[in-house]
């Protein structure tokens, strides 16, 4: 099981090692068992997994949460010291490992590493009666991991020392099915150097860039450039601030992560009228953008097979490239610190990002900004 997107394919991609797909996210954050909750109740996931002192771990405890292809691994420390809390401490709940499956890890993590990768983590045998995982790890933009996970010769239900685990209630599905990207924010200069350790580390492309005239308001402007490996199933798209008259949300993110992070976590969906409705009825929060926004969507997009109304009634953005158009969402920040979102998105055809949108997307984030006395 593993979250990925759909296969394109990228012109020149020469993978340092092949990735399957994502394996899984790990965040790290302050009270792992109310968080845990929070995804089941509002997201729709469904707890699958259990690991802490129950079962013979004594630092930590993580949860397993898993709907369709994603899989979420939520992990607090049991106490003050060690390198989860010290995370905590600093950055507030957030995505530590962004994780690779691959078909061998040992290979992976050996070729990462001669093309200038720093280990988070040497190859290691993890073994229960189910068989064995190797997993190892490189580090990437801030105190961010990918693990490389081998499982070809395991079993069982996620990694050994998991056990099953589940809700005495049955949290319905919200229809979110897999990662399509996942976003960094870096700091101002610094995107080109992890653009180029995705290029020369992990031999992936640079699909599109954004400069900081596409990608600007009144206030503020940011640029950004769309990383891939050659199957398309990892895009990580990476901003970076650019200078303008007030501070920009990527300026935010890394003032309240105290440094650069996975900004947003983009879903697919198969239906974005019903899951965000559902979402919203749960209690997940949205970004809304003004009503005249609509207005101008049939001269910008054409024609698309839904309704109007829906979208605009739950804040749903439309998008269109060559090759079709896209249906999409953010959520606000789902922690106190102004840090991680989701996005929901739904893809008909285009294999782009939303350029369309974004300056009516950041001004809606500015708007929450000032709220926040943060603009
Ligand atoms: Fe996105």
């Amino acid at each position: 099981m593993t979250s990925t997107a759909p296969a394109g394919t990228t012109a020149g991609a020469h993978d340092t090692f092949p990735i399957n797909g994502t394996d899984y996210i790990e965040f790290w954050v302050g009270n792992a068992r109310q968080s845990a909750l929070y995804y089941a109740n509002a997201f729709g996931f469904a707890l699958q997994g259990y690991r802490g002192p129950e079962t013979g771990v004594r630092d930590r405890a993580s949860y397993l949460l898993v709907q369709d292809k994603l899989r979420f691994v939520l992990t607090s420390p049991l106490g003050p010291d060690g390198p989860i809390a010290e995370h905590v401490r600093l950055h507030g709940d957030g995505v530590r490992d962004m994780a690779f499956w691959v078909d061998d890890a040992r290979a992976a993590h050996a070729a990462a590493l001669e093309r200038g990768a720093t280990s988070a983590r040497d190859p290691e045998v993890l073994r229960d009666a189910d068989g064995e995982i190797v997993i190892a790890a490189i580090r990437t933009y801030g105190d961010t991991i990918h693990s490389i996970v081998e499982r070809r010769d395991y079993r069982g239900l996620f990694l050994p020392g998991f056990e099953a685990a589940s809700y005495p209630f049955a949290p319905r599905p919200t229809g979110l099915k897999y990662v399509d990207h996942c976003v960094g924010n870096v700091e101002l200069g610094r995107m080109n150097h992890w653009v180029k350790f995705y290029e020369d580390v992990l031999g992936f492309t640079n699909i599109l860039t954004f400069d900081d005239k596409t990608i600007s308001t009144e206030y503020s402007a940011l640029m950004s450039k769309v990383m891939s490996n050659g199957n398309g199933r990892i895009k990580f798209p990476i901003n970076e601030p650019a200078e303008g008259r007030r501070k920009s949300q990527i300026d935010e993110y890394l003032e309240f992560y105290r440094g650069p992070g996975v900004q947003h976590i983009a879903v697919a969906t198969d239906d974005i009228i019903a899951t965000v409705r559902d979402l919203r009825a749960r209690g997940v929060e949205f970004l809304t953008v003004p009503a005249t926004y609509y207005e101008a969507v049939p001269a910008r997009v054409g024609t698309i097979e839904e309704d109007l109304a829906p979208l605009a009634e739950l804040g749903i953005l439309v998008d269109r490239d060559d090759e079709g158009y896209l249906l999409q969402i953010f959520t606000k920040p789902v922690q106190d610190r102004p840090t991680l979102f989701y996005e929901i998105i739904q893809r008909k055809g285009a294999k782009s990002f939303g350029a369309g949108n974004f300056k009516a997307l950041f001004e809606a984030i500015e708007r929450e900004q000032a709220r926040r006395g943060n603009l």
